[in-house]
C-alpha cells in the first residue's frame, strides 16, 4: 500500500487526504496548526463540509488515515506528498507563496527516500515551480530525488468530496514524465478524463479556469445593469444564454458576486502574473471593478429604497461567502454587514453555520447582532437583505419572516426567491439585476 502524505489539512487538503484513504492509500495529513490535528485525531472535522466526517471517521478506525503535527515524522515512510498549504494573496495582490516554501524546505531538509512532491496548492506560473524544484535540487541529500509536478485543485466547497470522485479532468504538469504518470496513476480508478502536461500549462489552466468562471459572473451582472436600462429581465436573459450548450448555464446568476478563497485570490494573482510578465489584463480588470461594484449596488439600493441608512435596523440572511460551507473569506456578506454599520444601520445577522468563522473576521461592533435563526435576525427589521444562496432562505415561512419584520423592503442578492410570489406576500421587492 503506498503512503501518502499531505502537508495542510485544510479543505482542499483534508478532502484529498480523506478520498485518497477511502481509495486504499495509506494517509498521513500533517498541519502546523496543532488544534486541527488535535480536533481531527478524534474525528472531528475543524470547518463545514458536506460528507467529509463519514470518510474522515472511516478511515481513522480502519487505520488508513492518520494526524500528525511533526512534518519530518511523516516523510520516513512517504512516497509522495501533496502540498496543500494556502496560497493567500499577498501585498502586491500576487500569491503569497511562503507556506509552499516552508513545506518544500521541510521536505528538502528531512526526506530519507525519493518521494514525488505534488504540488496542488494554487501556484502561479511563471518560474514558481522552479523555484520549488531548486530549492529540492539544493537542499536535499545528494543520493535522494524528489521531481515536483503540478496537479491543481478544481474542487468545489460544499460538494468537495463529489468533486473529488466525479471529477470533469485531472490536470498533472511534470518535467518528469515517469513522475507525472505516478500521479496520474493514482487518479485511475475515478476514469476520468488525466491531462499530462508541463508545470507551467497545469498552473496557468487552474487560474485560467477559475478567472473565466468568475468573468461569467462578472459578465452576467453587467448585463444585469444594461437590463435594469431597458427594461429587461436579466434571470430571462440568463436562460436564454445558458440553454446554447456552447455558454451553459452555470455562473451565469447576477446577485451580489463571487467571494470566496478562490475567485477573488486567484483573478487577483492572475492580473499580477500578468503585470510582472510586462503584459496587462483590462479584462480581469473589468471583473474585479463590476464584483466590488456590485456590493456597493447593494447597499445603495437599501439606502435609497430606505430614504438613508442612518438609524435602520437591517436584516442579512447568510454570512458564508455560497451555501453549504461556513467559509467566509472575501464572503460578499461581510463588506455588506461592514459598510450598512459604517453607514448608521444596525444589522441582525443569522447563517445556518458560518456566523463563528465570521465573527473571527468581522470587527466586533455594538450595532451587529448575530442571530440564532432568520426569523429571530428578521425581528423589528426595515429591510432583509438575502446575501448567501441557501437553500433555508427559499424554504423560509415567508409570511411569518414578514410579520415579525417592522418594514416589508427585500432585498435579494442571490436570486433564490420569486419577486412575484414575495410581492403576493405583501413585501416589496429589490432586485441587483431587473
Ligand atoms: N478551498 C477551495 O475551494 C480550493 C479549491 C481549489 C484549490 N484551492 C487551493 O488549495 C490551497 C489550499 O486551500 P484551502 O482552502 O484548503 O486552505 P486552508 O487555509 O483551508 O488550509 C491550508 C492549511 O495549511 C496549513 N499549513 C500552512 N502552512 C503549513 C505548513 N508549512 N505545513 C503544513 N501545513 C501548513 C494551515 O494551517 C491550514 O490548515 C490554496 O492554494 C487554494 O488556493 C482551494
Amino acid at each position: 500500500m503506498k503512503t501518502i502524505a499531505v502537508f495542510g489539512v485544510g479543505y482542499v487538503g483534508l478532502t484529498t487526504g480523506a478520498c485518497l484513504a477511502e481509495m486504499g492509500y495509506r494517509v498521513v495529513g500533517c498541519d502546523v496548526n496543532e488544534t486541527k490535528i488535535n480536533l481531527l485525531r478524534q474525528a472531528q472535522i475543524p470547518f463545514s463540509e458536506p460528507g467529509l466526517a463519514p470518510l474522515v471517521e472511516r478511515n481513522l478506525s480502519a487505520g488508513r488515515l492518520s494526524f500528525t503535527a511533526d512534518g519530518r515524522e511523516v516523510l520516513h515512510d512517504a512516497e509522495m506528498v501533496f502540498i496543500c498549504v494556502g496560497t493567500p494573496t499577498g501585498p502586491s495582490g500576487a500569491a503569497d507563496l511562503s507556506q509552499v516554501e516552508a513545506a518544500v524546505r521541510l521536505v528538502a531538509s528531512a526526506a530519507t527516500r525519493p518521494l514525488i512532491v505534488i504540488l496542488k496548492s494554487t501556484i502561479p506560473p511563471g518560474g514558481t515551480a522552479e523555484h520549488f524544484a531548486e530549492i529540492l535540487a539544493r537542499e536535499l541529500p545528494p543520493q535522494l530525488t524528489a521531481p515536483i509536478v503540478v496537479n491543481p485543485e478544481f474542487l468545489r466547497e460544499g460538494s468537495a468530496v463529489h468533486d473529488f470522485f466525479f471529477p470533469d479532468r485531472v490536470v498533472v504538469g511534470a518535467w518528469d514524465r515517469a513522475a507525472g504518470e505516478q500521479v496520474a496513476a493514482l487518479y485511475a480508478p475515478l476514469r476520468c478524463p488525466v491531462l499530462l502536461t508541463d508545470p507551467a500549462s497545469a498552473q496557468l489552466t487552474k487560474y485560467a479556469s477559475n478567472a473565466f468562471l468568475a468573468a461569467k459572473i462578472s459578465f452576467i451582472n453587467e448585463v444585469g445593469r444594461i437590463a435594469e436600462q431597458v427594461g429587461a429581465n436579466v434571470y430571462a436573459v440568463a436562460q436564454g444564454m445558458g440553454l446554447d450548450e456552447r455558454i451553459g448555464g452555470d455562473f451565469l446568476e447576477a446577485g451580489l458576486g463571487y467571494g470566496g478563497s478562490c475567485f477573488p485570490k486567484d483573478v487577483k494573482a492572475l492580473a499580477a502574473i500578468a503585470e510582472e510578465h510586462g503584459s496587462s489584463s483590462a479584462l480581469l480588470g473589468a471583473v474585479m471593478d463590476i464584483n466590488a461594484g456590485q456590493r456597493r449596488l447593494a447597499v445603495e439600493k437599501l439606502r435609497d429604497a430606505l430614504g438613508g441608512l442612518e438609524g435602520k435596523n437591517l436584516c442579512v440572511l447568510g454570512l458564508a461567502f455560497k451555501a453549504d460551507t461556513d467559509d467566509v473569506r472575501e464572503a460578499p456578506a461581510l463588506d455588506v454587514i461592514s459598510m450598512l454599520c459604517d453607514q448608521g444601520a444596525s444589522v441582525r445577522t443569522y447563517d445556518p453555520v458560518a456566523a463563528a468563522r465570521a465573527q473571527e473576521v468581522l470587527p466586533p461592533h455594538s450595532r451587529l447582532l448575530y442571530c440564532q435563526d432568520a426569523y429571530e435576525a428578521a425581528t423589528g427589521s426595515d429591510a432583509a437583505f438575502i446575501a448567501t444562496d441557501w437553500k433555508e432562505f427559499r424554504d423560509l415561512d415567508w409570511n411569518r419572516l414578514g410579520s415579525l419584520m417592522k418594514g416589508n423592503t427585500i432585498l435579494d442578492g442571490r436570486g433564490l426567491i420569486s419577486p412575484q410570489q414575495m410581492r403576493e406576500n405583501g413585501f416589496r421587492c429589490l432586485a441587483l439585476a431587473s
